[in-house]
């Protein structure tokens, strides 16, 4: 069965409570290649807006020394969440119910955690969801810990075209959506302590970016 998801704005297949992600199913292995590349032995990770939950089970199929908290305010999206999890032996833990444009939204997450994970989120969402998950990573990490973002990003007259496109596409669906420039990330990074460490070009014109709490 195949359904339409506004909120992933693309048709995610379904068998029971697991959705399939088109385009999850394009990139998970490239991300977990990259998260495998950047996160230190042992993290744990608190994955915001999971969607379907196929990157959490990528990532920790290919590190398995790496524990993972995922989560999403979408009850559908937990229901997917948890049934791919039971194919991680125990490190994934049960998804979350979170939004980052909730005040404090932070408080409800088990600690310790080394990493916070992102994707695909803070354009399809307003600029204030992608300052709550900037706000409540600095709240749940100590120095050094990481946060990482994927996603499509403006970069200038560097912009790839076809972001350029895709952000005009979002914003003529809601005027608070658009492809997000990655120096106004870096500042909203900056004023709540982080830097960017890292800059991991990916497939279709996507970025890994790494921000570190309390690098230089
Ligand atoms: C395009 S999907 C991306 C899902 C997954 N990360 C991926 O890359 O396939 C966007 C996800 O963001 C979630 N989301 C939207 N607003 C959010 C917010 N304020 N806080 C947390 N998650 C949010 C939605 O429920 C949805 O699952």
């Amino acid at each position: 069965m195949t359904g339409s998801s506004p909120i992933a704005l693309e048709d995610r297949g379904q068998t029971g409570a697991r959705m399939s992600s088109p385009s999850a199913g394009r990139n998970r292995d490239v991300i977990a290649a990259a998260l495998a590349s950047v996160l230190p032995q042992g993290s744990r990770v608190l994955e915001i807006a999971s969607g379907t939950g196929e990157h959490a089970l990528a990532c920790v199929t290919e590190r398995t020394d790496l524990h993972w908290q995922p989560s999403d305010p979408d009850p559908a999206s937990r229901a997917s969440i948890d049934d791919w999890a039971r194919e991680a032996g125990g490190r994934i833990a049960p998804a979350l119910d979170l939004d980052t444009q909730q005040s404090g939204w932070w408080q409800a997450v088990p600690l310790p955690l080394s990493a916070v994970f992102c994707a695909n989120m803070i354009h399809i969402a307003p600029w204030e969801a992608a300052e709550g998950l900037v706000a409540g990573s600095a709240a749940l990490l100590e120095e050094s810990g990481q946060l990482v973002l994927y996603g499509p990003f403006l970069e200038g007259d560097a912009t790839a075209p076809s972001n350029l496109a895709f952000d005009a596409s979002l914003k003529s669906r809601d005027p608070r959506w658009g492809v997000r420039a990655r120096d106004e990330v870096e500042a909203l990074a900056a004023s709540c302590g982080f830097a960017l460490t890292q800059r991991l070009d990916m497939p279709a014109n996507n970025l890994v970016l790494v921000f570190v709490k309390g690098a230089p």
